[in-house]
């Protein structure tokens, strides 16, 4: 029986109120290994910022590391690796340009997108055993947006005495929060706005603001609404001549 047959011990950590995960496979069950650890630095990371993931606690005597994209060791996932000896630093297929590996294991992301999100792998290598090591599996949620708003319907024409609903969408996470103005005045908080039966009054700049209060981002959109004058003509008896 290898030490690669044993079962993996699967370790799941969760830092409270925080959206990231770690967790750490152990194919020893050695104490002193499975004390490795994954942070990320900070936890909440922000689309266009930077993220390090620290390692903790590695062990002894070690020939090198090697950082993958996912939860694979296949070559293609292969983003950066250090060899202990001549501190070598090798790139992988999947290094994107903004990967740093640094000489203690931890890797630095620098401006952080959609498509770094996800788990990563740290394959420990063991001096004199290049049969394997710790895996550390990594995954951090990244907090993005608000996008630029978009409000619905599009169209800004409306008769007297329609009813008017306009909804707001901004891609966020975690989801934006809205709020209303007409005309630079605080209407309501929310994605919908709904006036009944709008008058000429109801003219004016309709504006949606998001805020995602995570990333501190905020946007706005706002679109003209003109409402027409109730024509009343249609209403008159001249044009039903007796
Ligand atoms: C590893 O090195 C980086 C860069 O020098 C440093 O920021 C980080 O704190 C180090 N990690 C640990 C666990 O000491
Ligand atoms: C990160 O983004 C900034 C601004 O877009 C750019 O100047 C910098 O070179 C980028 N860094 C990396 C490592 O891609």
């Amino acid at each position: 029986m290898g030490p690669l047959s044993a079962p993996p011990c699967t370790q799941l950590i969760k830092w409270k109120g925080l959206l990231l995960t770690a967790s750490l496979l152990n194919f020893w069950n050695l104490p002193t290994i499975a004390q490795v650890t994954i942070e990320a630095q900070p936890p909440k990371v922000s689309e266009g910022k930077d993220v390090l993931l620290l390692v903790h606690n590695l062990p002894q005597n070690l020939a090198g590391y090697i950082w993958y994209k996912g939860q694979m060791t296949y070559l293609y996932h292969y983003i950066t690796s250090y060899a202990v000896d001549g501190q070598r630093i090798i790139y992988g297929p999947a290094y994107s340009g903004r990967e740093t590996v640094y000489s203690n294991a931890s890797l630095l992301i620098q401006n952080v997108t959609w498509e770094d999100a996800g788990s990563y792998t740290l394959h420990i290598i063991k001096r004199g055993d290049g049969t394997g090591g710790v895996t550390g599996h990594f995954t951090f949620t990244l907090y993005y947006g608000p996008d630029l708003p978009r409000i619905y319907p599009s169209f800004t024409y409306y008769r007297s005495g329609q009813n008017l609903y306009l909804s707001c969408f901004a891609e966020s996470n975690p989801p934006a929060q809205y709020s209303w103005t007409i005309n630079g005045k605080f209407q309501l908080s929310g994605q919908k706005l709904s006036i009944p039966q709008v008058t000429t009054k109801h003219r004016g700049l309709y504006a949606c603001s998001v805020r995602n209060s995570a990333t501190g981002e905020e946007s706005s959109k706002s679109m003209t609404v003109e409402v027409s004058a109730p024509s009343g003509i249609g209403r008159l008896p001249l044009l039903n001549p007796i």
